[in-house]
């Protein structure tokens, strides 16, 4: 259970769908390769992978088409999705780190609290520093990190431990349904990013950071500011 009597000094971002816009380039390598497979992969099933590590996308795939692979050949297709992948994020730069995205991080910083980065995809630094904002973070975990996958709350615990901070001085900001369970069961404070239908437990949904100050969030949220806090 989430305590508001605890100042807020952590914030915890989710990457893809949140700070940049590679989910995208996601949903395009898996509907390749379910294409490959003959399996239907229309855009708003692509939900159901937000936040699913490359494995466990791969083998919902494989559930949605009915199909059977051995381990070797899953491990074969996640590659080649993998690779598709990399060749869609080669060429990313800092135009498409989401917008209002920066101006948020700074004003963090300026307030003083500490920001992680955590994300369940194994190529979350190279979209960081192709986008150039790999140091903007205190902690950056990526798919290689977690122990356990969304909804687990694994790897936001490690990214608040590693942040020296206890989950219910963060905020969460994550944009699938698996990320919000995750957070709450956590005991974190939840921001979902995307549309308020889709992610009815978040304790506040934004459409994004365009426009968005820290102290907007944090009235919504009804939270003390850290301002307010004695060091
Ligand atoms: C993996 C999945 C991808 C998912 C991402 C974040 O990324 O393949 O569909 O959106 O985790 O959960 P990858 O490790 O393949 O970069």
């Amino acid at each position: 259970m989430t305590d508001f009597s605890v100042k807020i000094k952590g914030f915890i971002f989710n990457l893809d769908g949140v700070i940049v816009d590679t989910a995208k380039y996601h949903y395009k390598a898996w509907l390749k390769l379910a294409d490959e497979m003959g399996v239907e992969f229309p855009p708003e099933q692509h939900e159901q992978l937000r936040s699913l590590s490359r494995m466990e996308s791969l083998e919902k795939i494989l559930e949605w088409g009915g199909l059977y692979m051995t381990e070797a050949e899953k491990l074969h297709w996640a590659d080649v999705k993998n690779n598709w992948y990399q060749g869609l994020i080669a060429n990313m730069t800092p135009d498409e780190v989401f917008p209002g995205v920066l101006s948020f991080l700074d004003e963090v910083r300026q307030y003083g609290g500490k920001t992680a980065l955590s994300s369940a995809s194994r190529n979350a630094r190279t979209v960081l520093e192709s986008t150039q904002i790999d140091t903007c973070f205190d902690v950056v975990l990526d798919g290689a990190a977690a122990r356990k996958p969304k909804p687990h709350p694994d790897c936001f615990l490690m990214a608040a431990s590693a942040l020296g901070l206890a989950p219910a001085e963060c905020i969460v900001f994550d944009d699938a349904v698996l990320g919000v369970q995750a957070a709450r069961d956590g005991g974190f404070h939840i921001v979902g990013v995307g549309k308020p239908d889709d992610l009815p437990d978040a304790e506040l949904v934004i459409p994004g950071f365009d426009g968005l100050s820290l102290s907007e969030v944090m009235e919504m949220m009804r939270l003390i500011p850290l301002s307010m806090v004695a060091s």
